[in-house]
């Protein structure tokens, strides 16, 4: 575990390209392993979890070559030609392979698989997907009914109408690519919109995806057509860089190029509601149909003032990764900055409603925790001190940004724990400061 130091920085300035995106480069190498053809993605992310994935499906017998500037050639196996395998598939600490690989390996009909990975991973409920899954007639045995290690037994599944009980675009994702092996439709209704890259991905690759509000709809298919994919930079790694950019005095930053897919920008709504300057060319919000482009836009971030918001539960998936930023910025703003109905914070990485509130409260910040959210009272900045990532990516970059805009600096325990999403960037917040 290593710890890193940040000082109050007298502003950052200059433009950097956030690294590739962690969820579409995971669909993009498990939606790409489905394919009879070759598949070459362009930019894929060369990180921790996203390497667990190419590793999970290297195990499951798919050929894959990655070369050094980004590029990942998939040799498939097809949409059904995977087999049982004896060893474990160790998925490390990523929640997004854990919970759309079983989507594809349920509908293996005889097969059997048997997924584990670290420690916070052994933390994350399954029973989530294990219940659309058998629902469609697989099987899935998990510890205590609900956590990894699990295994999956594979089956001729059957299409299915699943109303989520949480927004998750992990489950969606799941029941989506399980329904383009099931016999008849298979749709998925979510009680809130989340991110849509599966679906988008899907649609690329010839299947027939309809979405009607919050349902949406696959059918199965015989093979599926992609034969090339590019990844855009990742708006929850340059949300570290756009928080940095806001609350560091005389900031300056061009973030290049990064996806603004709107299920994914609830942060930048949330930010600009507080009064952030961002320009950019922003998505509106989709309507029905499924387009399969990622939109991109560059980013311009200056030091901003800030007022307090109120995140409502809707707006929670659209930004669930960066509403520990939102904490941090509040912490900043003028009044109250409150989110409810984020329970679902509790079961990511770590718990993240407890370790936020932890973190900060101890850096200054006057931030109460709620079950399903927190409250910040802005007090205009930060003193700085001592924050533990726990292990959990978002945490330690969370640390580091707050460093930067502190009165005293910020030290991190554990800041390795950025590896997982985002291995250049303490190298990136060097050019930037
Ligand atoms: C992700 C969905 C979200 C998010 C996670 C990535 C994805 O999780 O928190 O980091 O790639 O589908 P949930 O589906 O559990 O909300």
């Amino acid at each position: 575990m290593t710890s890193a130091h940040f000082l109050p920085a007298t502003g950052l300035r200059g433009s950097v390209s956030p690294p590739p995106d962690k969820s579409i480069s995971h669909r993009a190498a498990l939606i790409g392993a489905m394919h009879d053809e070759p598949v070459l993605v362009r930019n894929y992310l060369d990180a921790a979890d996203t390497n667990s994935t190419l590793a999970a499906l290297r195990a499951l017998g798919v050929l894959i070559q990655q070369s050094a500037d980004g590029e990942v050639l998939l040799r498939g196996a097809g949409l059904r030609g995977i087999e049982t395998i004896d060893e474990t598939i160790d998925v490390g600490n990523a929640g997004t392979l854990m919970r759309l690989l079983p989507g594809w390996l349920a509908a293996q009909p005889g097969g059997t698989f048997t997924l584990d990975g670290d420690e916070s991973i052994r933390r994350r409920p399954v029973d989530r997907i294990a219940e659309p899954l058998e629902a469609m007639g697989a099987r899935i045995e998990a510890s205590d009914g609900r956590f990894p290690p699990f295994t999956v037994h594979g089956a001729r599944l059957e299409g299915i109408r699943y109303d989520m009980p949480v927004a998750s675009a992990q489950v969606k994702s799941c029941a989506l690519l399980a329904g383009l092996l099931a016999d008849g439709t298979t749709t998925v209704v979510e009680p809130a919109r989340s991110r849509d890259h599966t679906e988008r991905m899907l649609a690329g690759a010839g299947v027939s995806v309809r979405r009607s509000g919050t349902a949406v709809e696959v059918e199965s298919v015989d093979e599926l057509a992609l034969d090339a994919l590019e990844v855009p930079s990742d708006l929850s790694s340059a949300a570290f860089l756009i928080a940095a950019g806001l609350v560091a005095p005389n900031s300056k930053l061009v973030l290049e190029e990064v996806g603004v897919n709107w299920t994914r920008a609830g942060f930048i709504r949330i930010a600009l509601r507080m009064g952030a300057i961002i320009e950019g060319d922003f998505e509106d919000e989709p309507g029905d149909a499924v387009s399969p482009l990622e939109p991109v836009s560059d980013l311009d971030v200056v030091t901003s003032p800030l007022e307090g918001t109120v995140v409502e539960p809707d707006e929670v998936p659209l930004a669930i990764d960066e509403l520990p930023l939102v904490a941090l910025l509040g912490c900043f703003a003028e009044g109250e900055t409150v989110v409810r109905g984020a329970e679902e914070l509790r079961l990511k990485e770590s718990d993240r409603i407890e370790k936020v509130v932890e973190g900060l409260r101890g850096l200054g910040a006057e931030i109460e925790g709620t079950p399903d959210g927190f409250v910040v009272t802005g007090t205009g900045g930060l003193r700085g001190g001592v924050i533990e990532s726990h292990g959990d990516h978002r945490l330690a970059m969370l640390g580091a940004v707050a460093g930067l805009a502190s009165e005293e600096g910020v030290r991190v325990i554990g800041m390795d724990a950025s590896n997982v999403s985002y291995p250049q960037f303490l190298e990136h917040l060097g050019t930037l400061a």
